[in-house]
């Protein structure tokens, strides 16, 4: 009778570290899923912005991020922003200097929304400080 309890006891605690590890594991897989698939916001320093650039950022945040990837090459709702100063010409064919770019903003392009109402002048020199940096 006792060695039956024994084993009775072996086998529980047994069950125990199974269920226990088998949490461990699953915990390691979904840790390890969430970090392929989204990637930590990077801080302005990491970034390496300046304080325009910085509040440039805030600015796409706000108003271009929903349709203009940043830093991936993927298109959303727009074309990806990503090194848009980099290139001589943007998607479209136009020259990719500040001129044509804060024309864009503040007047739309095709089914793109105009700024122009929106941000101040300011805050469209902060927006091309900061793409100049992607
Ligand atoms: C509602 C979605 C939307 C928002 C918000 C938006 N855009 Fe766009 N943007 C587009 C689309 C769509 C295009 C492509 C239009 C085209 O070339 O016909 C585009 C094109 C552009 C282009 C490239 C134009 C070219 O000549 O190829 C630039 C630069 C740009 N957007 C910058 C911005 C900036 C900066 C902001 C934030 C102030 C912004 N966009 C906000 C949709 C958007």
């Amino acid at each position: 009778m006792r060695f039956h309890l024994f084993v009775l006891f072996m086998e529980s605690q047994n069950f125990y570290l199974k269920s226990m590890l088998y949490r461990c594991a699953a915990l390691i897989v979904l840790v390890s899923l969430l970090g392929c698939n989204v990637e930590r916001r990077k801080s302005d320093v990491e970034l390496g912005l300046n304080p325009q650039q910085a509040a440039g950022r805030r600015v796409y945040d706000n108003y271009c991020e929903r349709c203009h990837e940043p830093y991936s090459s993927r298109g959303k709702k727009g074309p990806s922003m990503k090194e848009v100063f980099k290139k001589p010409f943007l998607p479209s064919g136009l020259p990719a200097n500040d001129e044509r770019v804060s024309e864009i903003i503040r007047s739309g392009h095709g089914t793109m929304p105009g700024f122009g109402q929106v941000l101040t002048p300011e805050q469209v020199q902060d927006l091309l400080a900061y793409m100049h940096s992607l």
